[in-house]
């Protein structure tokens, strides 16, 4: 690709095709020759550079109620299945502005600050364990599909009272529901089917938050569902639609991390020694993996008023997508933004985005992550890839992760 012509490619396209492996050298075209860019096939601006990305995602002239679908078009059969969805998936706190969001916000907030999350410890600690000791040493295994994937699920269905024979459905839904963030039209395939899966979800949830009438329980699920029925603070698609944002939110990403996070790991063994010598930094080294090669890669909110950014001008009503691991290795921001240093300090990364959306489950997802590599370095003498042909990503704008991670238990 050459310089001139960075900003006439499309992220949509550049994303799920030859960038997939590392978008990270387009990112650097982008920021260098257009950071405030418009992409025609995602009808968005784009901002690279760290310092646009953290500015726009805490101006309040930013709404970030940007879930909306025009259905009218459709067969009447089609817009009643997706009206309850539509319905409960546009009264996420993801979604809302004051005063609902920090309503919303405060209500749920209270089962993730880091001193309840940090009383967890010890049962994530059992189940990472567990996980671990069923695999044996010098056996090939695929990381994704026997530790990323289960653990942040396992987690999370315990956080919401999800029974364990449940697991495997939500789970599920939890990829259509990420489908649907990746739509950027309502007519796409993907978007249909996220929408039907989300319905069933809500089915899902309305019989659990039923059972519960008969057999309350003290859980996070039951916390929620008080707040409903106590001074009705909470709507019935509130209650439901942050539920889906909950399990949804708290497991793709976190398979992500430690799926991203193993790889890099394997491609720089200086650093996993590094690890193995410092256990006890995991917890830095996990901001510095988030860094490198986040989960969630880019943000977007949609402008209410008419404003300037660099030398261009976003009118009310457009959208501005925020490229978080585009700003996550601004060279304005970090030395060396392509290496991988897990004692680095300062590290102020935009992974867990920034201002009043800022991911409520951070606290949840540091804390596994930290055990999860913590035991890692204990246990594993390389971080070592099998077959580089077989590592598998799958990345649109938003999310980034593996699907598959052949890995020697060494
Ligand atoms: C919001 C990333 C894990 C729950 C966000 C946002 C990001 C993010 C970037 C902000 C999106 C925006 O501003 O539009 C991540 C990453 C994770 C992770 C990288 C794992 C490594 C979790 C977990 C949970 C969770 C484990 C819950 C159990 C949420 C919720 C929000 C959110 C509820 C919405 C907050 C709001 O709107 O105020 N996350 N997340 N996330 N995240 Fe996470």
């Amino acid at each position: 690709m050459s310089s001139q012509n960075a900003s006439s490619l499309s992220l949509v396209e550049v994303m799920q095709t030859r960038y997939q492996e590392n978008p990270y050298p387009l990112y650097h075209q982008l920021r260098e020759h257009d950071p405030v860019y418009w992409d025609e096939a995602a009808h968005s601006w784009v901002l690279t550079r760290y310092k646009d990305v953290l500015s726009a995602l805490r101006d309040p002239h930013f709404t970030a109620a940007r879930f909306a679908f025009d259905t009218s078009g459709f067969p009447a059969e089609f817009q009643q299945a997706i009206e309850p969805p539509i319905r409960a998936l546009t009264r996420q706190m993801l979604f809302l502005d004051p005063p609902d969001h920090t309503r919303l916000r405060g209500l749920v907030s209270k089962a993730f600050t880091p001193r309840v999350v940090e009383a967890i410890r010890p049962h994530i600690q059992q189940l990472v364990d567990q996980l671990l000791d069923t695999m044996q040493t010098g056996g090939h295994i695929d990381l994704i599909e026997h530790f990323a994937y289960p653990l942040p699920a396992i987690v999370i269905a315990e956080l919401l009272g999800v029974p364990p024979e449940d697991r495997e459905r939500f789970i599920i839904w939890s990829g259509d529901f990420g489908a649907l963030l990746e739509a950027t039209d309502i007519s796409a395939d993907d978007a249909i089917r996220g929408l039907y899966g989300v319905n069933e979800f809500i089915q899902y949830f309305r019989h659990l938050i039923a059972q519960r009438a008969q057999a309350p329980r003290e859980d996070l699920l039951q916390a929620l569902i008080n707040a409903h029925e106590g001074q009705d603070k909470l709507s019935e698609d509130e209650l439901l639609g942050n539920c889906v944002l909950l399990l949804a939110a708290g497991h793709g990403t976190t398979t992500h991390l430690i799926g991203n996070g193993f790889l890099a790991l394997a491609r720089h063994p200086e650093q996993f020694a590094w690890l193995k010598e410092h256990p006890e930094q995991a917890s830095l080294a996990i901001m510095e993996l988030l860094r490198y090669d986040g989960p969630v890669q880019a943000t977007s909110r949609v402008a209410t008023a008419d404003m300037q950014i660099g030398d261009k001008h976003i009118a009310a009503g457009q959208n501005v997508i925020m490229c978080l691991g585009a700003a996550s290795h601004d060279p304005e921001q970090f030395y060396d933004p392509d290496g991988l240093h897990l004692d680095r300090k300062e590290n102020h990364h935009l992974a867990f985005g920034q201002g009043i959306h800022y991911c409520l489950g951070a606290p949840l997802a540091r804390l596994e992550a930290e055990i999860a590599f913590a035991s890692l370095a204990r246990r594993l003498s390389q971080a070592k890839i099998t077959d580089e042909q077989a590592v598998q990503w799958f990345s649109g704008i938003v999310f980034r992760g593996l699907g598959k991670l052949p890995i020697v238990l060494a």
